[in-house]
């Protein structure tokens, strides 16, 4: 049974004192939640801040990227051993903000993936297609070679550790949302695609959450798609009333 997962990407919001606020309220607004996981994901400079402000809840921390090397002379750069230490049970890998603006190649997104699951903190991995590839047809042809190149020389064992994060390019914070049936094809698809590469009952297994402008008012009915396993929200994660909100409706 896969247990729902629903992620707050704060991405570059936030300063320490802001997402101490934030990590507390939501600490008090869902500690009844227990059937599904939440995870906060502030910048690196909060973790700290967020991981005080949850302690002893049933939220948990999570970062937005890694290096794939335990430690070194990688200026600017965090490992997957100092994520742990912090206190981090999950890391968002290959997400297309780090792919289109800091050149993160699906090689690169492996070895993090590797890393990432050597050292115990799951992974959510994200793929997705830009406009002009939805729009010519190659959904699929791109979130394939997403997956190929990100689980090449993962094991079984490995490969369902991993949470795979849909969140198509277009959707990232236009307002655009696929419609939960566009959503749900997609999630089928990459479904199918682990049973290819590993088999079925892994690929059962596997959460994979959909992102794209998730807010309250299209979180129910996404979420009540049979494929669609949770959320990765950014926008609305920033805020406790609507994060709440998309949570609850996961419970509905
Ligand atoms: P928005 O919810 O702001 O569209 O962002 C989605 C996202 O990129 C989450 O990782």
């Amino acid at each position: 049974m896969r247990i729902p997962i629903i992620a707050g990407n704060w991405k570059m919001y936030k300063n320490e004192a802001e997402a101490f606020e934030l990590g507390a309220e939501l600490k008090k607004r869902l500690e009844d939640v227990v059937s599904l996981k939440i995870v906060l994901c502030p910048p690196f400079t909060a973790l700290f801040s967020v991981k005080k402000a949850i302690e002893g809840s049933n939220l948990f921390l999570g970062a937005q990227n890694m290096h794939w090397e335990d430690q070194g002379a990688y200026t600017g750069e965090i490992s997957a051993k100092m994520l742990m230490s912090l206190g981090c049970s999950f890391v968002i890998l290959g997400h297309s903000e780090r792919r289109i603006h800091f050149g993160e190649t699906n090689e690169m997104t492996n070895k993090k993936l590797k890393k990432a699951i050597e050292i115990g903190l799951s992974p959510i991995l994200c793929v997705g297609e830009k406009l002009e590839q939805r729009e010519t047809e190659k959904t699929e042809e791109v979130v394939e070679k997403q997956l190929e190149g990100a689980f090449e020389g993962l094991k079984e064992i490995e490969a369902e550790k991993v949470v795979i994060a849909y969140e198509p390019v277009w959707a990232i914070g236009t307002g655009k949302t696929a419609t939960p049936k566009q959503a749900n094809e997609v999630h089928r698809f990459i479904r199918e695609k682990l049973g290819l590469l590993y088999k079925d009952e892994i690929a059962e297994k596997v959460n994979i959450l959909y992102g794209g402008s998730v807010k309250p008012e299209n979180s129910n009915e996404l979420l009540s798609e049979p494929d669609i396993d949770g959320a990765l929200v950014g926008g609305a994660s920033l805020k406790a009333d609507s994060f709440e909100k998309i949570v609850r409706s996961k419970l509905s």
